[in-house]
């Protein structure tokens, strides 16, 4: 075996996401997010169109952009709907986590392969960044939610025409115990096996 199967099991195994209010106030240097960029460029990519591009919000850079977020979701949402809880939360992940990155599909200009191709590659680049946190004891977490997908979102990230913004990972340390164990469908239910 080329490398140690059983860490790297293991490490794909144990890999979690861990939430900002589960975070410690401990900061991520610079350095180990240069790693987890290195490891994201790694991913496959059909044409070798590179689509992962990412926006790093670093120290007051995720403390802002949290604000910014909260206020964008205050701005959009009717009276009817706006619910302070949500604000809160999307103003906290900033001010709690050491950095938040901006997840964006770049769409190759040729648009020589479907987009679903393209975000699948970006998803592989995180999945390679979650496992590196994983490795390193670094809490991560991709969330979807709040203005993720709106117009003025893209704006803000200055994105181009055909750019998806696909959420953002927040990053720190954990605090106290690792977290639930999230269930999985049993390998039976999930692969099909034709032949032998
Ligand atoms: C594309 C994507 C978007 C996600 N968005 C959210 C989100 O908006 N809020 C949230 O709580 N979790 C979000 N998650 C995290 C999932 O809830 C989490 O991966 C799932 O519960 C499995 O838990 P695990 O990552 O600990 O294995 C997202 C995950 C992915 C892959």
């Amino acid at each position: 075996m080329r490398f140690n199967v059983s860490e790297i099991n293991e490490c794909i195994r144990t890999r979690r996401s861990i939430y900002p209010v589960q975070f410690s106030s401990r900061k991520v240097h610079k350095e180990l997010i240069e790693i987890l960029i290195e490891n994201a460029r790694w991913a496959p990519t059909h044409k070798l169109t590179q689509p992962w591009r990412f926006k790093i919000f670093h120290g007051a850079g995720a403390v802002k952009f949290g604000e910014d977020h909260a206020e964008m979701y205050k701005d959009l949402t009717p009276e009817s709907d706006f619910k302070p809880v949500k604000y809160r939360k999307l103003k906290d992940n900033g001010a709690r986590s050491s950095a938040i990155i901006a997840i964006i599909m770049h769409r190759d200009e040729k648009e020589s392969i479907p987009e679903d191709e393209e975000i699948a590659s970006v998803a592989a680049a995180v999945q390679n960044m979650h496992i590196t946190c994983n490795a390193y004891g670094l809490a991560a977490y991709w969330g979807s939610g709040g203005c993720t997908y709106t117009p003025e979102m893209k704006k803000y990230l200055n994105l181009g025409e055909n750019d998806k913004c696909l959420g953002f990972f927040h990053l720190g340390y954990p605090e106290g115990e690792w977290p639930r164990k999230t269930p999985r469908k049993q390998r039976g239910e999930i692969a099909e096996w034709i032949g032998e």
